[in-house]
């Protein structure tokens, strides 16, 4: 395993224990209200606190984003590195006590998604990815699915929430896969989702207005796992946009489409 991935995995386990101990006691967790529909609990707070200990520890140099605390440059600024951290992925569902939730972990360099990892604290499925070695759930190799006919896909994807301005768009796309594939899955952890589909349980995804936290690790466990990830016109833009479509080689041309049928002028990329 790649030595950053090593500590990343050391990481991850610290915030589960944070995680996990807490789930035991929801009923007495301290919520924040971000925005509409946004919540932040002081779990999320301990277990990015936590992850960014342990990183910091190994590699002091090193830049970080993460969702509660925001970018900041490692020792001696202007690291080519960066830790993108979503600590508790799935935050609404943890608040009541709805078993779907996730860490989520990975290192870019130059920009460039290097490593990945998203642990499923519940279940205790670790999914790891480095660029040019493949994907692993607990060490070992996963695949996208063979999945081919939309028809048969079973799709995940996440509901606007916050912003609603595209709804109507999202409305048209919810209705189409509705009626075209063999089931949708709105689970609420987009690190999952993604990991999801890298490990083969979902054929296919597609969100809007996703943070670089939410997707980093996902995206490089499905490239990695052969799956394709893009934007909204197949270009590489979804971590700026916040705009995703995801999928094995066959599915996701057809997600693709069907999400470019509804896409309005004022839908980014
Ligand atoms: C959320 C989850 C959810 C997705 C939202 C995200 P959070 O992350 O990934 O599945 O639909 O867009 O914000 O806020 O629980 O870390
Ligand atoms: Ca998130
Ligand atoms: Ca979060």
């Amino acid at each position: 395993m790649h030595p950053a991935l090593n500590i990343m995995v050391k990481a991850a386990r610290r915030a589960s224990q944070i995680i996990n101990r807490a789930s035991h006691d929801i009923e007495h967790l301290k919520i924040t209200i971000k925005q509409q529909s946004d919540f932040v609990t002081e779990v999320d707070k301990a277990a990015e606190a936590a992850i960014i200990e342990v990183l910091r520890d190994a590699y002091p140099g090193y830049g970080i984003l993460a969702e509660e605390s925001g970018q900041s440059l490692g020792e001696g600024t202007g690291s080519e590195y960066q830790w993108i951290i979503d600590p508790l992925d799935g935050t609404t569902n943890f608040i009541h006590g709805f078993p779907q939730y996730s860490v989520s972990i990975a290192l870019a360099y130059k920009g460039q998604l290097n490593q990945a990892l998203v642990y499923d604290t519940l279940r205790n499925e670790m999914f790891t990815a480095s660029k040019g070695g493949g994907a692993f759930l607990n060490e070992r190799r996963i695949r996208v699915s063979k999945c081919l006919k939309l028809e048969d896909a079973l799709v995940g994807t996440g509901f606007p929430f916050r912003i609603f301005e595209h709804v109507d768009a999202y409305m048209g796309i919810f209705k189409d896969f509705t009626q075209r594939t063999s089931g949708i899955r709105r689970a609420g952890s987009a690190a999952l989702d993604l990991a999801y589909v890298a490990c083969g349980r979902l054929d296919g995804f597609w969100e809007f207005g996703l943070m670089p936290w939410d997707m980093a690790a996902g995206c490089l466990l499905i490239s990695e796992s052969g799956g394709l990830v893009s934007d909204l016109s197949g270009g590489d833009n979804h971590m700026t946009t916040g705009n995703i479509v995801a999928g094995t080689p066959k599915i996701f041309s057809q997600v693709l489409q069907v999400v470019d049928a509804h896409r309005t002028p004022a839908l980014a990329a």
